[in-house]
């Protein structure tokens, strides 16, 4: 390591010291019930930097559930297929609204304000149904090949606890279609978004898939260019700008990063041109990101100083 880099190892490990020193809030996502039954105190962080090396703490080998945090692999799939036409059918604005949010919707002609809402991403899902033949299979295709792991899959037991009480998003994915947003099953696309929500991954799996923001859209092992750069660039943009819902602008604030949040407790954040971090803990704060994520990340930045402002 040059001279010049953060002691990662020592940081991550001094940063989780002192959040188990602060009492631990929020609740886990228990409308989703087979989340409810988590242990709601774990703690998990996996650094892996653009130069190869990895640094971790806590419970960063136990998988947990990926969320909306898949939410930005969707559209990674739908926007190389239509590029920029497929903002006709969903915009890239900040919503200043909660994620399952359904009130901006008749407003806007059914067109959801940005690709990370639960209703943008039913959106994005109606979309990879009409240009994949089996979009569950190249979002495995797509979570592999990034992070290089295999053994990446969804997880059937937290899809079909979703699919029992997913009474929101059916009401959304109608709504989305009374409107002529949605072209598909309502069934159908709605089952492709909870399978897609349902993937299992750890710290070190969520960190390796995302890698590919942080290196101009190509996989570190291998070299695939996943996303040219510009696309990269722009996938990079909207989950600064959208990727925590109505608590972007504080995520951006505090944090400084293009990230990603899930009801599953994980939060993946990059800096471009040096690292993909992952980092889970299932206490959710009111807006249902992570509570002890956001506050490690915040403190990650402030102490390395490495933000991209
Ligand atoms: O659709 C839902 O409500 C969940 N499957 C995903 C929501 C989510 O992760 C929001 N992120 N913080």
């Amino acid at each position: 390591m040059s001279d010049s880099r953060p002691d990662y190892q020592r940081i991550i490990e001094q940063i989780h010291q002192e959040l188990l020193l602060h009492k631990n809030y929020g609740e886990v996502a228990d409308y989703i019930p087979e989340l409810a039954n988590i242990d709601s105190e774990q703690f998990g962080v996996f650094l892996h930097t653009v130069d190869g090396n990895n640094y971790h703490t806590g419970d960063w080998q136990t998988p947990f559930s990926i969320q909306s945090i898949v939410k930005v692999l969707l559209l990674s799939l739908a926007y190389t297929k239509l590029g920029g036409r497929l903002w006709q059918r969903v915009g890239v604005e900040p919503s200043g609204t909660p994620f399952n949010a359904m009130g901006t919707l008749e407003h806007d002609d059914g067109i959801p304000r940005n690709p990370f809402s639960n209703a943008g991403a039913l959106v994005v899902c109606d979309v990879l149904m009409d240009t994949y033949e089996d979009p569950r299979a190249a979002l495995l295709a797509l979570l592999r090949s990034a992070s290089g792991d295999d053994t990446i899959d969804f997880d059937p037991v937290v899809a079909a606890s979703e699919k029992a009480e997913g009474h929101r998003n059916l009401a959304l994915v109608n709504f989305l279609k009374s409107l002529g947003n949605i072209h598909n099953d309502v069934e159908a696309v709605l089952d492709l978004y909870l399978d897609s929500c349902s993937v299992a991954v750890n710290c070190e799996q969520l960190a390796r898939s995302f890698m590919f923001f942080a290196n101009h859209g190509q996989t570190l092992d291998g070299g695939v260019q996943l996303l040219n750069r510009s696309q990269a660039k722009r996938l990079n943009a909207i989950m600064l700008t959208c990727g925590f819902y109505d608590e972007a602008g504080d995520f951006a604030y505090k944090v400084g990063l293009p990230g990603k949040s899930g009801v599953g407790g994980g939060i993946v954040a990059v800096l471009p041109n040096h690292f993909s971090l992952a980092v889970w803990s299932p206490r959710l704060n009111e807006k249902g990101n992570s509570y002890r994520g956001l506050r490690f990340l915040e403190q990650f930045t402030t102490v390395t100083g490495e933000s991209i402002f």
